[in-house]
């Protein structure tokens, strides 16, 4: 009994991940994701027949061979019986035969589209531990959370400044890993608008678990709106304290992060151009408010251990920090 007890939340979950807003391919918000659902449920009910099948016949074999008190005769025994065993070879090579036809089926299915011109082509770059996402046709760069429009075609090009990382939004796209020294290639169309939540799926270390991605999928007018908006240069600071503060983002920030929204280079940290028009930061973990931000400025590594931003900030230089960062929306 104590074990079920054990076992109940454990099984609880299993069940639901496949139901609600689960971030489940199981829940599939694209073509891709519905094509492994399909071959995961097929695959499922093919899997269930056999356990079904072979848990009845070692069960009737139980009870029907069950040595009987007094009763020292064997079972009738079956050895080098010819037809029973091209029987049972057969079957299981039919069985994966079948398997490998549907797996090249759904390969076929998910391949890339030729590449459009109306696709989106996006550079996905991995840093420990957040993602760069470089819109290389809109000239906008941002990290973490991902825009696109519902029912285009996105082409993505992964590639990873230090570590094996792995991109995976499993209700829009399955893995692919994110390698130093190599491109690798991918693609994903989103049949639905909503938020979906991703992951590194690759350890990568201490904060992988940290390292998420939030995709909005818009509709294609919002998404146009939010091209717009990503655009435009930053605003020139009003008061003093934004004056100060950008003056503290121009040097002391400059060198990680980037305020030019169109930024070519790669660096250190993400580009905080239109830093308020994300929901999340660092890695899509914490909610990106005032509270939050200014938490993090104190000091970055109580929220997220080890990584690259170790700044000692005075209260005054937070204020103006704070104060001019607020306007990049
Ligand atoms: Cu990046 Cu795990």
């Amino acid at each position: 009994m104590r074990i079920l007890h054990k076992c109940a939340p454990f099984a609880l979950g299993i069940i639901l991940s496949g139901c609600g807003t689960s971030p489940s391919f199981l829940n599939p918000a694209s073509s891709i994701a519905e094509h492994e659902a399909k071959l995961y449920n097929n695959i499922l009910i093919m899997a269930l027949v056999v356990f079904v099948f072979v848990e009845i016949c070692l069960i009737w074999v139980l009870i029907r061979d069950r040595k009987l008190k007094g009763d020292d005769t064997l079972p009738q025994q079956i050895y080098g019986n010819t037809k029973l065993e091209i029987t049972w070879t057969a079957i299981p090579v039919l069985v994966a035969v079948v398997l490998f036809a549907m797996t090249v089926q759904t390969m076929k299915s998910v391949a890339a589209p030729a590449a459009s011109a109306t696709d989106i082509n996006l550079h996905v770059i991995g840093h420990r531990w957040w993602w760069e996402f470089d819109y290389t046709d809109l000239r906008i760069k941002t990290a973490n959370e991902l825009h696109i429009p519902v029912g285009a075609t996105v082409q993505i090009t992964l590639d990873s400044v230090d570590v094996i990382h792995s991109f995976w939004v499993p209700q829009l796209s399955g893995k692919t890993d994110v390698v130093p020294g190599q491109t690798n290639r991918m693609w994903l169309t989103a049949d639905q608008t909503g938020n979906f939540f991703g992951q590194c799926a690759e350890f990568c270390g201490t904060e992988h678990a940290m390292m998420r991605i939030n995709v909005v999928v818009d509709s294609q007018d919002r998404f146009d709106a939010w091209v717009a908006n990503q655009q435009k240069p930053v605003p020139q600071p009003q008061t003093e304290d934004e004056q100060a503060g950008y003056k503290l983002v121009s040097t002391l920030c400059a060198s990680c992060h980037s305020l030019n929204p169109g930024e070519t280079e790669t660096k250190v940290g993400p580009n905080i151009a239109h830093l308020f028009s994300r929901s999340t930061f660092a890695g899509a973990t914490y909610d990106l408010n005032e509270e939050n931000l200014r938490s993090w400025l104190h000091d970055t590594q109580p929220m997220k251990p080890e990584n690259d931003m170790n700044l000692k900030l005075t209260p005054q230089e937070i204020d103006e920090l704070v104060a001019y960062l607020l306007l990049l929306k």
